[in-house]
């Protein structure tokens, strides 16, 4: 059955080669998911060769993870490391994709930087995706030749596991665009929705109000594994265990942008921007335990 809101399937185009900005954590994760989702060659690209090194070799180290479970065979593995590069250079390793994807840092002028550039290597028709978690689709696209190509393609962390995919639907995006990104979306075997192109679509945005309000109960002295513990049973995952995972900066990016759209509704924590502040990646030390450098920021008034 065709999503809701989803356009004639026969406009969607074929996905030969997939192209992703960034070599980080969202950028990796998505690289081993098409890559063993579409069997089609994918290509990473960041910086340095440093991170896209350390990319490819998440996806490879994945991939032997995934044979050592006796989830797929050698052919496979080899297969679908074979299928997978990195490189720095876009205008090299873009020219043929027909679908890039972008999962770099998750500020506008970034991404529309990294859209023009795109662009420049990309045929008319290539989908320019965005794995962004809350930024508008329109203005992403408002300064291209080619807006009616963009699509938001918003994934969940972590994402082999996580069923859903949001699909957003800017103000110029087409409907062959959208017909290739719900196909992609099925073809990587994920639940598909269309969602308005409104600040955090919809997952985030019931995420920012859960979030937010267990901020502001620990800001009001609760200790974080309190706060945690009440939610054993209710959530897969407890509050501050699913902010680490998504990472603290992020979160707060979600919270801030949030609040900006409806100020009377969300709530901005003054913890939690001085842990992103301490660039603190999680609340929790090795041992599983609350981090005491995160339990000092907590308690600083
Ligand atoms: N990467 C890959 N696979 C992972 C993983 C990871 N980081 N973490 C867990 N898994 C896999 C495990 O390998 C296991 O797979 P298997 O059954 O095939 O072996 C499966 O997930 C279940 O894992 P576990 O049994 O170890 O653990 P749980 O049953 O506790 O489930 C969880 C783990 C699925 C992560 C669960 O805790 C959960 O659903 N948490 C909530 C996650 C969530 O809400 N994510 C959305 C965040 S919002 C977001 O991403 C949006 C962004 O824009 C900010």
């Amino acid at each position: 059955k065709r999503p809701a809101g989803a356009p004639d399937r026969s406009l969607a185009r074929p996905v030969t080669k997939v192209g992703i900005v960034g070599a980080g954590l969202m950028a990796s994760q998505l690289a081993l998911l098409f890559v063993r989702r579409l069997e089609v060659p994918v290509v990473l690209t960041d910086l340095d060769q440093e991170r896209v090194d350390k990319g490819v070799g998440y996806v490879h180290a994945e991939i032997d993870k995934l044979l050592a479970k006796g989830r797929i065979n050698h052919d496979k593995a080899n297969r679908h490391k074979a299928l997978v590069s990195g490189a720095i250079d876009k205008a090299e390793v873009f020219g043929d994709a027909d679908f890039v994807i972008e999962a770099v840092f998750e500020e506008m002028s970034v991404k529309k930087s990294v859209f023009a550039d795109v662009e420049k290597v990309v045929s008319a028709e290539c989908v320019l995706a965005t794995n962004t978690s809350s930024l508008s689709i329109t203005e992403m696209a408002a300064d291209l030749e080619h807006p009616e190509r963009v699509v938001g393609f918003h994934f969940f962390n972590p994402v082999a596991v996580m069923p859903l995919l949001e699909i957003v639907k800017g103000e110029r995006t087409d409907d062959a665009t959208l017909a290739t990104a719900f196909g992609t979306g099925k073809a990587l075997k994920k639940t598909t929705i269309l969602v308005n192109d409104s600040p955090s679509f919809i997952v985030n945005r019931l995420l920012g109000r859960f979030m937010g309000e267990v901020g502001r109960i620990v800001d009001e002295g609760t200790p974080v594994p309190v706060a945690d513990s009440a939610f054993a049973g209710v959530a897969p995952m407890p509050p501050f265990m699913l902010l680490s995972l998504v990472g603290p900066a992020i979160a707060l990016h979600n919270n801030e942008t949030l609040h900006g759209a409806f100020p009377d509704r969300f709530y901005v924590s003054p913890a939690l921007e001085r842990v992103v502040a301490a660039r603190k990646t999680s609340y929790y030390g090795a041992d599983g335990s609350i981090d005491p450098e995160v339990e000092a920021l907590l308690e600083t008034p």
